[in-house]
């Protein structure tokens, strides 16, 4: 079986690089100028798409996307006529629908199953949603909207409104969003915001700092009167910046999502955050373009349809040919020349703790131990290689002096990086042969 490292398909937003995201939606663009041109890119090409939870726009972009280039393609489409309901594991079935297809396209509830099915599939997986991890190709939808409007990202202030502790459209949009350098306004509603984890990876990986914004509606949408705005440190301020919060002055397009009750979200005190017609009647959402990964509920009533502002249709309408070309990078990359996705930072197959703190870790069900793959450069932060959850790691070994060190010590910021090993306990290290080395 073929461990990580997981260089084939698609699985996260953190493959995305800035040139691979900026070719990327010129592609998009190219395809939809000459829509045949990769008519039959795809021929003898047969796509299975896999979708364990409910969907219409992805599965169906996907299976159009996979049409018009030519490919042959076929589906679950129902979870509960998949074996995963007579128990399978996601291993088993990964390892038996690479055998029958040249691509696989996988939705799952666990995070980090698109990772693991690629360890095993043999074939190229594309993520179509992960649990509360992530959903890199609708990321790829939506931010070929926001390209289509405005040619660059950068500098551009987006809201992400709702419930961002369980959407995996917000942790993938505001990743990426990261990546081309805008502006990430976080409105999460009451009880909905994603853990610090998360956020202070994304600062600390693309350089960000954290501003405090405040807003009438700000308040009305998330019961705080103020919220988090990240933002590069590069960007030009026309103000001081540090001091208490400040005004906002404009919001270029507002991210709605849904309430995720399917993964035990709910609405708390004062309810769930939406739009009303009134609101947008506010001169902060005066040029404020409306986007939704859909479906959507009451947080965007119809009434704002007709509005030249709602483009949550005319994003939808952009999946096909988003995910055309993202089979065409996969599987002909010759022919559009896109720049490399990044691989994920692998985890060290020969070591392994004892399990994830993330119940919802695709490495629960699969009876897996999570390798493990580590960031930052002064304090080490281990994290899970399927899920991204930070693993608890108070010990820290060499392993090339089989020192083990506290890992709060300055000799741990000394060690490379191939040769850090986490270890839970004290007494686990000195069962490996690794001896204290203080600290
Ligand atoms: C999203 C998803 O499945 O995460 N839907 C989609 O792919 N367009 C968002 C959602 O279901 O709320």
């Amino acid at each position: 079986m073929r461990l990580l490292p997981l260089t084939e398909g698609l699985h996260s937003a953190e493959a995305f690089s800035r040139p691979y995201l900026e070719s990327f939606l010129e592609l998009v663009r190219s395809i939809e100028r000459s829509p045949l041109r990769y008519a039959n890119a795809l021929d003898g090409y047969l796509i299975a798409t896999v979708f364990e939870e409910p969907s219409t726009r992805t599965r169906l972009s996907f299976e159009a996307a996979a049409h018009r280039l030519g490919a042959r393609v076929i589906s679950i489409s129902d979870p509960r006529s998949s074996s995963s309901v007579k128990g399978e594991t996601l291993s088993d079935a990964a390892r038996v629908m690479g055998g029958y297809a040249d691509l696989l396209v996988w939705r799952h509830p666990r995070d980090g199953a698109s990772r693991r099915a690629a360890q095993v599939a043999g074939v190229p997986v594309i993520n179509g949603g992960d649990g509360r991890l992530g959903h890199p190709t609708q990321t790829l939808v939506d931010l070929s909207m926001l390209h289509q409007k405005w040619g660059v990202i950068e500098g551009k202030t987006v809201g992400i409104l709702g419930d961002i502790q369980n959407g995996r459209t917000a942790r993938s949009l505001a990743w990426s969003l990261a990546v081309l350098g805008a502006r990430i306004l976080l409105l999460p509603g009451s009880g909905l915001d994603w853990e610090p984890g998360f956020e202070n990876r994304l600062m600390h990986r693309f350089a960000y700092r954290l501003k405090r914004v405040r807003h009438p509606l700000i308040q009305e949408w998330t019961g705080n009167p103020e919220a988090r705005m990240l933002e590069p440190k590069g960007l030009v301020q026309g103000e001081l910046f540090g001091v208490g919060t400040s005004a906002l002055h404009g919001l270029d397009a507002l991210y709605l999502t849904r309430l995720q009750e399917e993964r035990g979200a709910k609405a708390h005190r004062g309810g769930y955050p939406g739009i009303t017609v009134e609101q947008l009647k506010d001169p902060l959402l005066q040029d404020t373009l409306l986007l939704h990964p859909l479906p959507r509920r009451d947080e965007l009533p119809v009434a704002v349809d007709e509005d030249p502002r709602a483009l949550y249709f005319e994003q939808a309408n952009m999946g096909p040919r988003v995910r055309q070309a993202v089979f065409l990078s996969l599987l002909c990359p010759e022919k559009v020349d896109l720049p490399a996705l990044n691989p994920l930072p692998s985890g060290n197959p020969e070591h392994f703790l004892a399990s994830c703190p993330n119940k919802n870790c695709i490495t629960h069900a699969e009876g897996l131990r999570p390798p493990w793959r580590v960031e930052g450069k002064g304090k080490r932060i281990f994290l899970c290689s399927f899920c991204d959850v930070p693993l608890e790691a108070p010990y820290v070994g060499c392993l090339s002096s089989r020192k083990v060190h506290p890992a709060y010590s300055p000799l741990v910021q000394q060690i490379r990086p191939e040769n850090l090993v986490p270890f839970q306990t004290r007494d686990q290290a000195e069962k490996e042969d690794y001896s204290w080395g203080g600290g």
